[in-house]
């Protein structure tokens, strides 16, 4: 039934996800739950080519289409990769047979007779604020979009209730999208989605990656799993590890470079363990063990 008759239309509408049925497609599972799902927070960690940009270019043109006036934001590490994810949404209204004249159409904007609009960002923090009213937002390779453009962004969903959809394969344990993933709560609906459970992607293949990539970099790309990166000196489960939070910390700030180290004895660390720490700032900041 195409999405362009009555019956066709409402069918889409009732159900997103049909909405990529028209590319010849048949969702995944995954990629329907994630399509039906009314939830206002989702995390996607998904492998690669397990088909999360085309699920969550469905959700933004789903959006733009039945909910008119809606301002829905693409936003990627750089311009570059909204600009992909742009083009996955065009190709999937195309293939819709446009059922919502456009009005305007760049290479960052599609704007709709209904008065909804599809934007694309660039990855920069400076150029990207101004926009008020979001109802959805869209943050592609989101374990590689920097911490001080998500919260510039996370503002501009405050007044509109609008939904935040973080799609991504892990980048090591850190950043915003980590932390949402592994202690961010309840507050989001979480998809994991490995390349072992995507029947598109065989077997060998897998294989052949493995063997170049390596465990870890394997791991990451196809596993969803967070790994440390190579430049580490501690895991981050180490530096976790060693961390007590009854430990009550001793600072001691030093006046300055040339201060004299204070006279701090074993009693002065009441608890096992308290931590001794001396700050001293400056040009002449030398090693304690070199200090008289
Ligand atoms: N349900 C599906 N059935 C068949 N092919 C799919 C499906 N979902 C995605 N694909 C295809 O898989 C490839 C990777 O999809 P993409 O959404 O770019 O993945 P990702 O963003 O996870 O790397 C694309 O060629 C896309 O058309
Ligand atoms: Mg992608």
């Amino acid at each position: 039934m195409p999405p362009t008759s009555i019956a066709g239309d409402l069918a889409l509408a009732l159900d997103p996800a049909r909405i990529v049925a028209p590319l010849g497609l048949t969702p995944d599972p995954w990629q329907a739950a994630v399509l039906r799902s009314p939830a206002p927070r989702l995390l996607l960690n998904c492998a690669r080519q397990s088909g999360k940009s085309t699920v969550s270019a469905g959700i933004a043109v789903h959006t733009a289409l039945y909910d008119p006036g809606a301002l829905v934001l693409l936003l990627s590490p750089s311009l570059r990769q909204s600009q992909e994810l742009f083009r996955k949404c065009l190709a999937i209204n195309h293939a819709l047979g446009s059922p919502v004249p456009a009005e305007a159409e760049t290479k960052l904007t599609w704007e709709l007779a209904n008065g909804s609009r599809i934007v694309s960002l660039p990855g920069k923090e400076a150029t990207i604020r101004g926009f008020s009213g979001v109802r959805l937002l869209l943050a592609d390779e989101a374990a590689r979009v920097p911490d001080d453009l998500y919260h510039a962004i996370r503002p501009m969903l405050a007044v509109s209730g609008g939904r935040l959809v973080a799609l991504s394969t892990p980048f090591g344990k850190r950043g915003w999208w980590y932390a949402a993933w592994t202690h961010g709560g309840d507050a989001w609906e979480r998809y994991e989605v490995p390349a072992p459970a995507v029947p598109r992607i065989p077997a060998t293949f897998l294989a052949e990656e493995r063997r170049a990539l390596g465990e870890r970099v394997f791991a990451q790309e196809y596993l969803c799993r967070f790994r440390d990166t190579d430049d580490a000196v501690f895991g981050a489960d180490a530096i976790a590890a060693a961390a007590d939070p009854h430990v009550k910390p001793l600072l001691i700030a030093l006046e300055g470079p040339d201060a004299p180290l204070p006279d701090v004895r074993a009693d002065d660390a009441p608890d096992r363990g308290t931590a001794l720490v001396w700050t001293a700032l400056g040009p002449a900041n030398a090693p304690l063990r070199d200090r008289p």
